[in-house]
């Protein structure tokens, strides 16, 4: 406690971030401590789990001792320690699971299992403060797209998922084949705004009619072909263009299939959030089919969209309150669902 507030400490070490957030009543942010691995596996090209979770274990006693620090409290003042459990890379996760559980033991606190896809959905707690269930959930990131029911706190329904590729999976790879490197969706979404996004027709992908669902990895053998046909043609890659007209093809499905299940399931609000919804053009889309079907579309800011650690201890909290704790024999959940 500090000053009458509960202090949750949320840990995320799901991917390539040693993250460490600590919120007052769920909702306020106290710290945010970020210590992201990009440098050191965009040598690789992408993230190498077994690099991800020694890097995770040389940062995280760091990484909580400058969190304490930022939110000017000790251990003694956390209540609450809330770590992802998954889905994730197993060896990363183990990492945040195997400290979050030394700390409910040494200090006595209760200790709550968080789904990382929860903690996406709570970002958007953190950032509008008045925001409460139930509301459509737009989540799409480097493992995920998924449009969900967000029925209550930490409780929702599946509307539709990716039957391949994630967004962001569809960016990374995209990015690599037309020489943008590695993390792709940011550099993606940059080159696109030199770009001409009618240059290249790739086909949408809508699946059958009715279906929420999404699939990318069609469109990424479309970007092959092409650049193969034009290659082979000895004609130059109009890059900016490839990134302009693969965004659009992506963003203008995940809009229209988003917006389209509000109207059906009768919610005037799409949170979205995850690394995707960083994306310059799909908030652009967002907006203007949100705004003509009188649907409010809301995300985080940057920070809080790609993965941290205060959107776990928000999401933490809510389980908390629910009293939903677990116990020390707490294990990482590489595979978990939503
Ligand atoms: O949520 P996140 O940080 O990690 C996962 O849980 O996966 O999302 C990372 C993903 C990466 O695939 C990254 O390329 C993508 O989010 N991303 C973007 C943008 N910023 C990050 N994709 C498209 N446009 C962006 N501006
Ligand atoms: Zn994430």
């Amino acid at each position: 406690m500090l000053n009458g507030r509960t202090l949750t400490m949320g840990i995320e070490t799901s991917c390539d971030e040693t993250a460490v957030g600590i919120v007052a009543d769920g909702r306020t942010v106290l710290a945010n401590v970020i210590s992201s691995q990009i440098d050191i596996h965009t040598a690789y090209g992408g993230v190498v789990p077994e690099i991800a979770s020694r890097r995770h274990l040389e940062s995280i006693n760091d990484v909580i001792d400058r969190a304490l620090r930022e939110a000017d409290c000790t251990l003694d003042d956390i209540d609450v320690i809330g770590v992802t459990y998954g889905p994730g890379l197993v060896g990363a996760l183990l990492i945040g699971v195997a400290t979050a559980k030394a700390i409910s033991y040494a200090r006595d606190i209760p200790l709550v299992a968080v789904n990382h896809m929860h903690g996406h959905i709570a970002a958007n707690y953190l950032a509008y403060p008045e925001l409460e269930p139930p509301f459509l959930g737009l989540v799409v990131s480097g493992g995920h797209t998924n449009i969900v029911r967000v029925t209550d706190y930490n409780a929702c329904e599946i509307i539709g998922r990716t039957r391949d590729d994630a967004a962001g999976e569809a960016f990374d790879k995209v990015a690599r084949v037309i020489g943008l490197g590695y993390p792709g969706g940011p550099k993606v979404d940059r080159a696109a705004r030199q770009g001409n996004r009618d240059a290249i027709a790739f086909k949408r992908v809508y699946l059958e009619s009715g279906s929420y669902d999404f699939s990318f990895s069609g469109l990424k053998t479309q970007v092959l072909n092409y650049l193969n046909t034009e290659r082979q043609a000895g004609r130059e890659i109009p890059v900016n263009d490839v990134a302009a007209s693969f965004q659009e093809a992506v963003m203008e499905v995940i809009a229209t299939k988003a917006v389209t299940a509000a109207k059906e399931f009768g919610d005037d609000l799409i949170a979205v959030s995850g690394g995707v919804a960083a994306n310059s053009r799909l908030r652009e889309l967002l907006t203007q089919m949100g705004g003509e079907a009188g649907i409010r579309v809301i995300w985080p800011e940057p920070v809080l969209c790609t993965d941290n650690g205060v959107m776990i201890a928000c999401a933490a909290y809510y389980n908390w309150l629910k009293g939903e704790c677990a116990d020390r024999s707490l294990d990482a959940v590489p595979g978990l669902d939503f």
